[in-house]
């Protein structure tokens, strides 16, 4: 039985393309009301998640409902009360920027009237109400992504999938759509963010899901994600020649040693005396938390060697 606080429920969703498995057997659920970070590596599953989850694939195995309708048998209703926006614009280029807003509402049944009140509130919102008149191939890339957004929002949903928005835009335009994500979800909807960025994820999304290789490694709040490296600190040192420090699952970075530990005052003694044994000097050193990104990686195992120094959770 599906509970109504919960927007999204996934449970053993699968889908393979040949014999390659894109995303196996994950099951997670989304709260309405808040932002959900999807995140994970290139080719992880990710937007093959959003095409099921959004009626455009189906999947092979597993079960998913959207707003309580299941996502192959109540496709169109599911549908009706989500706004998405997909990885690959999805706007006709040599229509304008007004008629795809206009004729994205006339699918959805809104009244002309009330679509064109909605449309330019929207265009305006977004600053692109000036190219209202363009053709869509015309527009920049961010311009575009705005435009996405806006015939995303033209409904009024409820849910919102978005894949990517901000991806390769500049601070400006990243900024504009990360302000109105956290607007909507102060409005009570809720959002599901598909992102590379941490730092986005980070301040944005109250739970994470993290995904690799088809299949959910985590779903935790940000904070908790950074607990799971036990309170490790990170200590990155740099010495006057390019030397590997001689540690268990130390990782260059630049001229720089990292090294994580949960005993940063022991490992500084072993890094001075490291460097005295080696007639080395010690250029910089400097003790922070991992970030975000740091347990992003260490989560989806792209550096394996340095798992050995790090607090399993
Ligand atoms: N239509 C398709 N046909 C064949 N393989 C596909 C198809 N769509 C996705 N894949 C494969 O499924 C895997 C997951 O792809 P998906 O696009 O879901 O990844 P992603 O997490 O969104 O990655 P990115 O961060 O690069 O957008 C990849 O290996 C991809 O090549
Ligand atoms: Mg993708």
């Amino acid at each position: 039985m599906i509970k109504l606080s919960e927007a999204v429920v996934v449970k053993d969703l699968e889908k393979s393309f040949d014999s390659f498995k894109a995303v196996d057997r994950i099951s997670f659920t989304v709260h309405k009301g808040e932002i959900f970070g999807f995140l994970g590596p290139n080719g992880a599953g990710k937007t093959t998640t959003v095409r099921m989850l959004t009626g455009v694939i189906k999947p092979d195995g597993g079960k998913a409902s959207v707003l309580g309708f299941d996502v192959v048998t109540d496709t169109l209703k599911a549908r009706d009360r989500i706004g998405v926006v997909p990885e690959a614009a999805n706007a006709y280029p040599d229509l304008s920027v007004w008629s795809n807003l206009t004729l994205i509402a006339a699918l959805y049944g809104i009244p002309r009237r009330e679509a064109d009140t909605r449309a330019k509130e929207l265009l305006v919102e977004f600053g692109i109400y000036g190219k209202r008149a363009n053709k869509v191939k015309t527009l920049s890339k961010g311009m575009k992504q705005r435009l996405m957004l806006a015939m995303a929002l033209i409904s009024d949903p409820e849910l919102l999938f978005l894949d990517e928005p901000t991806s390769g835009l500049d601070v400006m335009s990243a900024r504009l759509i990360r302000e109105k994500i956290g607007e909507l979800s102060k409005e009570g909807k809720t959002v599901f963010l598909t992102s590379h960025n941490m730092e986005e994820v980070e301040q944005l999304c109250r739970r994470v899901g993290v995904i690799n290789h088809g299949k959910i490694v985590t779903v935790d709040t940000p904070a908790r994600l950074r607990q799971r490296l036990g309170g490790s600190i990170a200590v990155d040192v740099e010495f006057n020649k390019n030397v590997k420090l001689d540690y268990t699952g130390v990782k260059q970075i630049g001229d720089k040693n990292r090294v994580y530990t949960t005993e940063p005052h022991n490992t500084i003694c072993e890094i001075v005396e490291f460097a005295q044994r080696n007639g080395l000097k010690i250029v910089s050193l400097n003790i922070h938390s991992p970030s975000l990104e740091d347990i992003f990686l260490w989560l989806t195992g792209h550096e394996q060697s340095d798992q050995s120094s790090v607090t399993q959770p």
